[in-house]
């Protein structure tokens, strides 16, 4: 299972929607097929793994290892669980159950039915833990909330200009989550202040869709980044529901951090960072409303003056050394 789950994280940033998910296929002790979900759309990991089997034959003599309960229903291809009780293996693992609704339990279903033994719950923690956007998304549905800042050695987040705080190794894992995560996301202040691009640039990967809160449309007409037509781009706003110069405006009734995270539901985004400024963050904060964490602290840049940064009291989970800034890391 543990092979399983870093076959699944090789999907990261290309899979969403979907799950990450890794199958190992195991004949006399001996692993003699593995695969993963590579990307949205395309096979599922158990189909790759039986497909990397040479002797098909071995197939009703194996053991199949999947992180994720195999899929029942049709969605972009065919289901797993038939597929397995049809090859008739001997015997799956499966770490944890689907939240879907359409799939949890009934995959299982479907292989015991078949007269397959199944076991369940198999490193589960550890299994919805690669999944907690996903887990998040339909059990809770919200995305998984992720609030980031960069703070100086000062304890200050910008002075109202855009200032650059952060060094090189920090900006590059920030571009890195940009893109492994679906949407970032900016308050009213730091659109206007900022003029922030959201986009990936000090990495490889897709931009996420990127989202700013302005009630009153007071970045209507101005000629900011976030209307240059690089990636998807929202405006959480109070006055209207339109799509215009490739921006969707989708109107809320308030700014209510909930109000804002359940129209993030309705559009499909299933993971969101707060990328600032101040007052966004702390109105989640206030809320507990967030799953993780992500603080950069500055060794170097003192701004004497400015925004501060948000106050927490929570123990960092983790710690790391990124040359200029330390990365500290918060998971509930
Ligand atoms: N270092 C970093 O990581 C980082 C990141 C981003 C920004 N910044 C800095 O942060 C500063 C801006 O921060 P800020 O605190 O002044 O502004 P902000 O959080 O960017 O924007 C606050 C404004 O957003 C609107 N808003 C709508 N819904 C809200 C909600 N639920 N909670 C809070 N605000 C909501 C309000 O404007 P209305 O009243 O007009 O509706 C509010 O005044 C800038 O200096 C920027 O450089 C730093």
């Amino acid at each position: 299972m543990k092979r399983c789950l870093q076959l699944a994280q090789k999907g990261f940033g290309n899979v969403s929607p979907n799950p990450m998910v890794g199958c190992v296929i195991v004949h006399e002790g001996k692993i003699i097929g593995e695969g993963y979900h590579m990307a949205y759309g395309e096979a599922h990991a158990e189909v790759n793994a039986v497909n990397a089997i040479t002797d098909q034959s071995l197939l009703k003599e194996s053991d199949v290892y999947v992180s994720l309960e195999p899929c029942a229903h049709y969605g972009k291809t065919p289901p797993c669980a038939p597929m397995l009780a049809e090859k008739q293996v001997k015997r799956i693992v499966i770490g944890t159950l689907d939240p879907f609704p359409l799939v949890a339990g009934k995959g299982a279903g479907i292989l015991k039915d078949a007269g397959i033994a199944v076991t369940t719950g198999v490193l589960e923690k550890e299994c919805r833990f690669i999944n907690r956007r996903f887990f998040t998304f339909h059990s809770k549905k919200r995305p998984y909330i992720i609030l980031k800042w960069a703070e100086s050695a000062d304890g200050f987040i910008g002075t109202g200009e855009h200032v650059q705080i952060s060094g090189l190794a920090a900006q590059r894992r920030l571009h890195q989550w940009r893109s492994e995560e679906d949407a970032f996301m900016v308050g009213t202040n730091t659109l206007m202040d900022d003029n922030p691009h959201l986009s990936t640039r000090l990495w490889q990967g897709k931009n996420p869709v990127r989202i700013a809160v302005d009630m009153q449309l007071k970045s209507a007409g101005k000629p900011l980044n976030f209307f240059n037509r690089s990636q998807r781009t929202l405006i959480l706003n109070g006055i209207k529901t339109e799509t215009s110069r490739g921006v969707e405006y989708l109107k809320i009734d308030n700014s209510d951090p909930h109000t804002m995270m359940n129209t993030l539901y309705l559009s499909g985004i299933q993971s969101v960072v707060i990328e600032g400024g101040a007052q966004l963050l702390d109105s989640f904060i206030r809320l507990n409303l967030f799953d993780e964490i992500r603080r950069f602290r500055s060794k170097k840049t003192e701004l004497g003056h400015g925004v501060k940064a948000p106050r927490i009291d929570f123990v960092p989970h983790k710690t790391e050394n990124l040359v200029d800034d330390e990365l500290l890391t918060y998971i509930k």
